[in-house]
């Protein structure tokens, strides 16, 4: 058994120490953000924040996980809550600013990729209140492991969605 820290909440997880985060995640624990692309770290489907950073949960392994908090998709509006300290019936609502850019922008095309962008996007944001493109395409091309890959190729959209999100979130939110 293994107790893991996910979007706030301690898990008790099953699976062996070498189980790729991936795999708790989507199969142990039903979150279904992270996305199976390719497996290897090449694609960015899988991408979690892992204490703030992101990570590929393809070749992260359970047992590398230990205290540190995972984020995913589904933990991002409780994460912009806590950060803001907005109250539980507040929080009951929110959603965080770049998911309402994403939306704004249209953003996804099938979608598949979209998990990845949206938690390196958190990644920049929370480090770089408003990047400028440069600082976006390095950010999702070669600050990891791999770039992200869209082969829908919604690349103009992204950067539009996280340079709107970054105008919000240096307002407090406010779109
Ligand atoms: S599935 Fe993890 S990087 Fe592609
Ligand atoms: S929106 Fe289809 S892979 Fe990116």
């Amino acid at each position: 058994m293994t107790t893991i820290v996910v979007n706030g909440v301690k898990r008790e997880v099953q699976a062996p120490n070498d189980t790729p985060l991936l795999y708790v995640l989507r199969n142990d624990l039903e979150l279904s953000g992270p996305q199976f692309g390719c497996g290897m770290a090449q694609c960015g489907a899988c991408s979690v924040l892992l204490n703030g950073k992101e990570v590929r949960s393809c070749i992260t392994t359970l047992g590398s996980v230990g205290g540190k908090e995972v984020t995913t998709l589904e933990g991002l509006p409780s994460r912009w809550a806590k950060q803001k300290g907005l109250s539980e019936a507040e929080a009951a609502h929110a959603i965080h600013p770049l998911q309402a850019a994403w939306i704004e922008e249209q953003t996804p095309l099938c979608g598949f990729c979209q998990n990845g962008m949206m938690i390196k996007a958190t990644e920049l944001l929370e480090h770089t209140a408003s990047p400028t493109v440069a600082e976006i395409k390095e950010a999702f091309t070669t600050s990891g492991p791999s770039a992200h890959l869209c082969r829908c190729g919604s690349y103009t959209a992204i950067i539009q969605a996280v340079q709107r999100a970054g105008h919000a979130m240096a307002k407090g939110g406010q779109a």
